[in-house]
């Protein structure tokens, strides 16, 4: 193993099992799952063992996470080289996919990386694959626990361009790609797990 190369997010590891419970109606039976931001790479590798009928296709924008994600993906039959793929770009290096999956990204991310992703979910699902996201939303206007708020001043301080989204800006936008509205499930930690879904 060149587990030197394997970075560890403690955040992955505390949602992944809550996450992959979701995953396993969510998903399809067989075909390549695309995730946006894999970000360490945990994610996938932890997925991608627990669901060895699909294929997971990696990527990240950030160069030097790619060995990592590869590393995590050593042993794994079912988890493709990761690509490095920035949602808010034009063009991607990847075709048609079976499902979309991005956790804990539009929110460290200008609004132009969610556009992106929702641009080129709807150019690479075909009707009825699925665009899964994880991570905090504000709801009705508000925050939905004082940890959110928190969390929200600390992401636009470092950067004022980020920030915890609207679930209803976040819907708008899918809606107007084509998805229709999400489903939702409440997650631990004050989270959501949204499924869009191409009318
Ligand atoms: C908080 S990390 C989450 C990583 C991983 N999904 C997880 O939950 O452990 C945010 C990730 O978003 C990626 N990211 C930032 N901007 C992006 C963009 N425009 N397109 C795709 N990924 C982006 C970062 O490189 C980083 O890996």
């Amino acid at each position: 193993m060149s587990g030197d190369a394997r970075r560890h997010a403690p955040a992955a590891a505390r949602n992944r099992e809550p996450i992959l419970a979701v995953l396993r109606e969510w998903l399809p039976a067989e075909g390549m799952v695309l995730e946006v931001a894999s970000g360490t790479g945990e994610h996938a590798a932890h997925f991608a063992a627990a669901l060895p009928q699909l294929v997971f296709q990696p990527s990240d924008p950030d160069p030097a996470l790619l060995a990592s994600i590869d590393a995590w993906a050593e042993d794994a039959a079912n988890i493709r080289p990761a690509l490095r793929l920035d949602a808010a770009a034009a063009e991607w290096p990847v075709g048609a996919v079976d499902a979309m999956l991005c956790i804990n990204m539009i929110h460290i991310a200008p609004w132009s990386a969610a556009e992106g992703l929702v641009r080129g979910a709807a150019a690479r699902l075909s009707a009825g694959a699925p665009l899964i996201l994880y991570g905090p939303y504000r709801r009705g206007g508000a925050h939905t626990a004082p940890s959110n708020a928190e969390f929200d001043a600390n992401l636009r301080s470092r950067n004022p361009a980020w920030g915890v989204r609207d679930l209803e800006a976040v819907a708008e936008l899918a809606g107007s790609e084509g998805f229709g509205a999400p489903e939702l499930r409440e997650m631990p930690a004050n989270n959501l797990m949204l499924r869009f879904v191409r009318a």
